[in-house]
């Protein structure tokens, strides 16, 4: 009895740390930017099985772009890294919005 208790406290302490690992590595579902220009609401696990999470995250890392990007000098504007991101994808696959007022809604 004593042996199966301590089963079942591994298996949920170990299924429950398997939950929390998921979760972080994939970051959040939707995430929304709010610049002046308009709120942006990018559909992140949609992209996700579009592309290779390296096409975005192209450091190997998931560190928040801005953390380098308007920081490290070597790294374009965060507006400019967003923009070339996103709107080059969208012109080269034809698919996905690339004027102004289909991704920034007021
Ligand atoms: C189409 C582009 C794109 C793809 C593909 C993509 N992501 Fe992201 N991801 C983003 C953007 C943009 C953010 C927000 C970053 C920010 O706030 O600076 C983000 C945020 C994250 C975050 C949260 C980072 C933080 O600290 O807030 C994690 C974790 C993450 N992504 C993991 C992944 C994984 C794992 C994959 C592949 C399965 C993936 N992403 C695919 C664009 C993408
Ligand atoms: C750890 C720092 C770091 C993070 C995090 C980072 N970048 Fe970058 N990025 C750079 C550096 C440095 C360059 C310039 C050198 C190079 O191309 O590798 C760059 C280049 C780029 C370029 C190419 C710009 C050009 O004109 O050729 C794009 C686009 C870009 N990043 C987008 C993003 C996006 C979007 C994110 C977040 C999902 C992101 N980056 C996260 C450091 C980073
Ligand atoms: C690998 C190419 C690629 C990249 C990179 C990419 N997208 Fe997309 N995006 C697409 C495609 C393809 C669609 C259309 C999906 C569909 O119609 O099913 C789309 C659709 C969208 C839509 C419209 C969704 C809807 O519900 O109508 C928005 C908004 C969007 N993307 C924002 C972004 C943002 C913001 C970024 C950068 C952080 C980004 N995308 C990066 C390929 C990409
Ligand atoms: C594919 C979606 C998309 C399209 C199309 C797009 N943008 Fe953006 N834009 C973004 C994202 C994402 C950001 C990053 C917002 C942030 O940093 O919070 C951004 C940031 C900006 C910013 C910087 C805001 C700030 O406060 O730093 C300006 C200005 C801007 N966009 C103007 C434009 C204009 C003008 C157009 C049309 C020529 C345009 N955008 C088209 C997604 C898009």
């Amino acid at each position: 009895m004593k042996k199966l208790l301590i089963l079942l406290t591994a298996t949920i302490l170990v299924s429950s740390i398997a939950t929390i690992v998921v979760a972080v590595t994939n970051g959040p579902a939707e995430i929304k930017f709010t610049p002046k220009m308009g709120t942006v609401t990018f559909d992140h696990t949609a992209h996700q099985s579009l592309t290779d999470c390296s096409t975005c995250h192209h450091t190997g890392d998931y560190a928040q772009c801005k953390s380098c990007h308007g920081i490290n000098p070597k790294a374009v504007k965060a507006k400019d890294a967003y923009h070339k991101t996103c709107k080059d994808c969208h012109k080269e696959m034809a698919k996905g919005p690339t004027r102004c007022r289909e991704c920034h809604i007021k």
